[in-house]
């Protein structure tokens, strides 16, 4: 394969499509084992291919956007499997869901829950809904991702409950079908968190029955971790785990349906940025590798901190087996934060090596943008190497 890369223009995403078939097929077997729906997130990798392929594996989607939903629908997943969440949806976004008779919106605050009622009943049309939750749980990952605290903007915290009831009395263009939950993403102790995850979903299932509001469906969100540190030695997910978990803390009644929401767990290991070397620079304090992929190529590593694996593809290549250097290895876009790693420990490196950053599926491409004029990175996959464009990178 790594030779079958050489002079492809970098940067560029690979997709490798094998792995990503293994993995949603990891994922479909243990949600049928438990029962449990799958709609994946698509804010994790917008790629139509890779959709695609989800959606005849029989994934539903979960979306974020009017563009989002379109572009489920464009990729063949049915109406009737996307739900809609988010705290912010305009109303023409909510419009393109209504019209489209999505499954389900998830409903994050009493005022979302009156318009979405105003603008189906001005189009005669109805919809379901369910309540996101903020059960005030930390998912002890990156702070920045941690989404189900009471300080963070996403879903109802308990104590407006009552008003949520009371508004959705006077909707009758909407139907009560259940709850959501999602408290944030790369979920390093997944067990621990969907036990209490589950346990606040069991008090809150309770209370609504108590309010005549049976709960039909109980949707428990993504945020399955993969391992950035090795990521050969756990190419797939552990869904099993996972799914295990809720199966046992999850007090499950007749009739109510499980969902939940993967993006990362499903694409991220299937994912390498490609980057060339540009040049070598040393000074007193460092050496540099300097790439031709910057932060907006993938801006993981500069907005949060995250590590991602790099690996030198060329010196793999090389007859001798070179000693190791510690590099910092950098992009070219003129910020300091454009670092892909401080202190790395790689093969020695020259001009023109083919690098690769591990882990990419994930909140990488779709997080792209073309800061400093940049051109985008150009989308290769796996079985259809022959349609990247060719063309040395270094003259
Ligand atoms: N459901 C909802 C409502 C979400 O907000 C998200 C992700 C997911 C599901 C999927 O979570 P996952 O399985 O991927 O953990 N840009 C960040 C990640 C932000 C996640 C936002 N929400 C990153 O690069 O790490």
């Amino acid at each position: 394969m790594n030779n079958a890369l050489a002079g492809i223009q970098t940067p560029f995403y690979l997709y490798d499509m094998d792995l990503l078939a293994e993995t949603a097929k990891a994922a479909t077997e243990a949600a049928e084992k438990y029962g449990i729906e799958l709609h994946y997130a698509t804010k994790a990798n917008e790629d139509t291919r890779i959709i695609s392929y989800l959606a005849q594996a029989g994934f539903g989607a979960d979306c974020i956007s009017g563009g989002e939903v379109a572009n489920a629908l464009k990729c063949g997943i049915p109406a009737q499997k996307i739900v809609f969440s988010g705290v912010g949806k305009s109303d023409s976004e909510i419009l393109t869901g209504l019209k489209a008779g999505i499954g389900c919106f998830n409903v994050e605050s009493v005022h979302e829950l009156y318009i979405l009622n105003a603008i189906a009943g001005k189009f005669g049309l109805k919809a379901g809904i369910s309540l996101r939750v903020n059960p005030n749980i930390d998912a002890h990952t990156f702070r920045y991702i941690t989404s189900g605290l009471e300080v963070n903007k996403f879903g109802l915290p308990d104590t407006e409950f009552d008003s949520f009831v009371e508004m959705l009395g006077k909707c009758p263009n909407l139907h009560f079908e259940g709850l959501h939950f999602h408290i944030g993403s790369q979920i390093p102790d997944v067990g621990k968190v969907c036990r209490d995850v589950c346990s606040s979903a069991n008090k809150v299932i309770e209370w609504f029955r108590d309010h005549n509001l049976p709960v039909r469906s109980v949707n428990l969100g993504g945020g399955l971790g993969v391992d950035y540190d090795d990521p050969d030695a756990h190419r797939i997910p552990d869904f099993e785990s996972w799914m295990s978990a809720i199966d046992r803390y999850l007090e499950r009644r007749p009739g109510m349906s499980v969902h939940l929401e993967p993006g990362r767990s499903i694409v991220a290991q299937c994912g390498t940025l490609y980057s060339s070397v540009l040049f070598i620079k040393e000074t007193a304090a460092k050496s540099f590798v300097i790439l031709d992929a910057g932060m907006n190529d993938m801006i993981r590593p500069a907005l949060y901190g995250a590590y991602h694996r790099i690996d030198n593809i060329s010196a793999l290549e090389r007859p001798l087996l070179e000693a190791n250097r510690i590099y910092d290895v950098v992009g070219p876009v003129g910020e300091s934060t454009d670092t892909w790693g401080k202190g790395r420990r790689l093969p020695v490196t020259v001009r023109g090596d083919l690098v690769a950053i591990r882990s990419a599926g994930a909140y990488g491409q779709t997080m792209s943008n073309r800061y400093n004029l940049r051109p985008e990175a150009q989308t290769v996959y796996s079985d259809r190497l022959w349609d990247a464009t060719m063309k040395p990178s270094i003259l």
